[in-house]
């Protein structure tokens, strides 16, 4: 892959495609964690007197529609804070560095025409505004975009920038260099959006712990009653081709309740009633055992409704006994695991906290991610060949 070590960009117009992508209400940030880690690139670039172009996207608007509550005016006042300087928000291309300001912020780049079909117009239109690319969106790395994707490929000079250079650093050693036993965590409420990603970890890892919906239809496909839980009907076979890789560690006591807004009771998964939802589980002596041993851990996606203290139980332990972990290799990534960790524990706790969800999660399937493969970069499993 190529990356900025080595290259000279001094004084170089750089255009800087992060992932913004923050939590917003009412015009607050609820959450800057993409915004700090964005700062090494910026402040690397602004070392070596370089002058920047920033784009990011927000949501998902619609195209050649400004709505204010997509704009990225909270996060151009936040980065300026953190940065102690004023950046300029400019809402077209031709205001780029056509004042004193060293860094510039291009609006959602998803209000442009020709940036989520990946137009090689609006692809070159960005290439001819700067001398070279930066990208270090890891989290829309699985985009083909015009600035993920068409930019990359239309710039001579486009480069990783050191957040991806960290994330595809730390997946690779959890996922192709790790240290056995391997334990892998996947929660969640779909089974059908995991898929890919459980069918790839069942092959690498000595154990698999799941939790959420996936967990209702691995049970249900093992004969359990599971009552009122969500689940996925058409998952059926699936849940059981993935039960005969024989690793999967499937609770033994869940928290079972009428509905969100009642206590639940922790009973046996033999016990669940039929006007009962699964809203948690407890993690198993069997678990608790593969956890203390394992060198490496990957995980996705909470155990249960932990935002609701009646059903934080299972995500909970399981945060406090990763803490607890001093010679293991722990990756977490994706938003609800991450709002988890800095609910129970910190990510201080945690080897590698990945800024990236849908990203992390192809990235962990095999899946080729568009804007990695136009900067050139090879999985472990290729380089070999
Ligand atoms: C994310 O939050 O996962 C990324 O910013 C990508 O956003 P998207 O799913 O709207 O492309």
């Amino acid at each position: 892959m190529r990356c900025l070590d080595g290259v000279d960009i001094n004084d170089q117009r750089v255009g800087l495609r992060l992932d913004l992508n923050v939590p917003i209400k009412n015009g607050t940030i609820l959450d800057n964690t993409r915004i700090i880690a964005s700062i090494p690139t910026i402040e690397y670039l602004l070392e070596r007197n370089c002058k920047i172009l920033i784009i990011s996207h927000l949501g998902r608007p619609k195209e050649d529609t400004f709505e204010q509550k997509y704009s990225l005016t909270p996060v151009c006042d936040d980065l300026s804070n953190i940065l102690g300087t004023k950046i300029k928000l400019i809402t077209t291309l031709d205001d780029a560095f056509q004042s004193n300001e060293k860094i510039f912020l291009l609006e959602n780049i998803r209000f442009f025409i020709g940036e989520k079909d990946n137009s090689l117009e609006f692809s070159d239109a960005v290439a001819n505004t700067i001398d070279a690319y930066v990208f270090d969106a890891f989290g829309t790395a699985h985009r083909k975009h015009a600035s993920t994707y068409g930019v990359i490929q239309k710039c001579s000079n486009s480069y990783a920038g050191l957040l991806v250079e960290k994330e595809v650093k730390n997946l690779t050693k959890a996922l192709f260099n790790f240290r056995s036993p391997l334990i892998s965590i996947i929660g969640g409420s779909k089974i059908s959006t995991k898929l890919g990603v459980i069918q790839k970890l069942c092959d690498i890892s000595d154990f698999i712990i799941t939790g959420g919906g996936i967990t209702n239809n691995l049970l249900l496909s093992k004969g359990f009653q599971i009552g009122k839980s969500i689940f996925e009907e058409e998952m059926e076979e699936t849940s059981r081709k993935i039960l005969a890789n024989n690793n999967i560690l499937l609770p033994d006591m869940v928290i079972a309740s009428k509905s969100l807004s009642t206590q639940g009771s922790l009973k046996s998964i033999e016990d669940v009633e039929s006007d009962e939802m699964i809203l948690d589980i407890r993690i198993s002596n069997e678990m608790s055992k593969a956890l203390s041993q394992a060198k490496t851990i990957l995980w996705n996606g909470p155990l249960g409704v932990f935002e609701n203290e009646n059903f934080e139980l299972g995500t909970k332990f399981l945060c406090k006994s990763i803490a607890e972990l001093d010679d293991c290799f722990v990756v977490a990534g994706g938003g609800e695991t991450i709002s988890a960790i800095n609910k129970f524990i910190s990510t201080k706790d945690i080897s590698y906290c990945s800024t990236a969800g849908g990203a992390f999660l192809e990235f962990v399937e095999g899946k080729e991610l568009p804007s990695l493969e136009a900067l050139g970069f090879k999985r472990e499993e290729e380089k070999n060949d």
